[in-house]
């Protein structure tokens, strides 16, 4: 986990510029990331009972940095601080992030509660072997947000698209040790511990279980 500043949201962090060039860098090139999957997915647009998760949008930057802003947010992440200029870049980058389709690719859900972004919700594509595709799930939500839900709904939803449309064998999620929200939300979709590497600790779900779980929307154990 990188290391945070501790700086209050608004509290106007000052630009790190060496991030900021290596953020607009562009990815790796389409064309060295091997063959596309038959069951890409691209810019999905996914409706739960109560929330939206669709692609980010530049017009949403205040909400995005009000979330990135915030230490509690990134206490558990690989998130740095970012300033304003900084939250906007990565936004920007992951307004990009829209489909699944090759190995490596990264797909970053905006998690809108009415028109508000409370929150994200990803998927890392792991296509190494095309008969055991593999995805790793990520959730953020705003902390005034926290403790309705909001989170498990959004990452049933994340989970069930691995599964459902991508054709996932199995679906991780890699959380750092002490953040017992994420490993309480992991546990409560169905996920149990794996592994533990490099200062991580992996939980995962197949799609047996999965089906088994979840085979009624808004299912799920307990
Ligand atoms: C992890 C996170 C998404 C959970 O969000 P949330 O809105 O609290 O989750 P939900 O309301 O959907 O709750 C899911 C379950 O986890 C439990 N839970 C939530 N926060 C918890 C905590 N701090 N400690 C223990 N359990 C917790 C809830 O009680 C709920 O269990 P229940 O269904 O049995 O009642 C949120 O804490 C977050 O965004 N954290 C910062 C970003 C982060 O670290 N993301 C994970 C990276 S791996």
């Amino acid at each position: 986990m990188s290391p945070t500043t501790g700086a209050p949201p608004g509290s106007g962090r000052s630009t790190d510029v060496l991030r900021l060039l290596r953020d607009l860098v562009p990815q790796r090139p389409r064309f060295l990331r091997g063959p596309r999957i038959a069951t890409g997915v691209r810019r999905p647009v996914i409706r739960t009972e109560r929330l939206l998760l669709r692609t980010h949008r530049l017009s949403e930057a205040d909400q995005w940095y009000a979330i990135q802003s915030d230490p509690t947010v990134v206490e558990h992440l690989a998130w740095p601080l970012r300033s304003r200029a900084e939250s906007f870049v990565h936004l920007l980058n992951r307004t990009r992030h829209s489909r699944l389709e090759q190995n490596d690719d990264f797909l970053a859900l905006a998690v809108l509660l009415g028109d508000r972004v409370i929150g994200d919700a990803s998927l890392h594509l792991r296509a190494g072997d095309p008969a055991r595709l593999r995805c790793e799930v990520g959730w953020v939500i705003a902390p005034q947000w926290q403790g309705h839900g909001y989170a498990r709904e959004a990452g049933l939803a994340m989970v069930a698209l691995a599964f459902d449309r991508v054709g996932a064998a199995r679906v991780e999620a890699h959380v750092l040790p002490g953040n017992d929200g994420s490993i309480a939300l992991a546990e409560r979709l169905g996920f149990t511990e794996v592994d533990a590497a490099e200062g991580e600790r992996v939980f995962a779900i197949d799609a047996a279980r999965y089906r088994e779980l979840h085979s009624e929307p808004g299912s799920g154990p307990g």
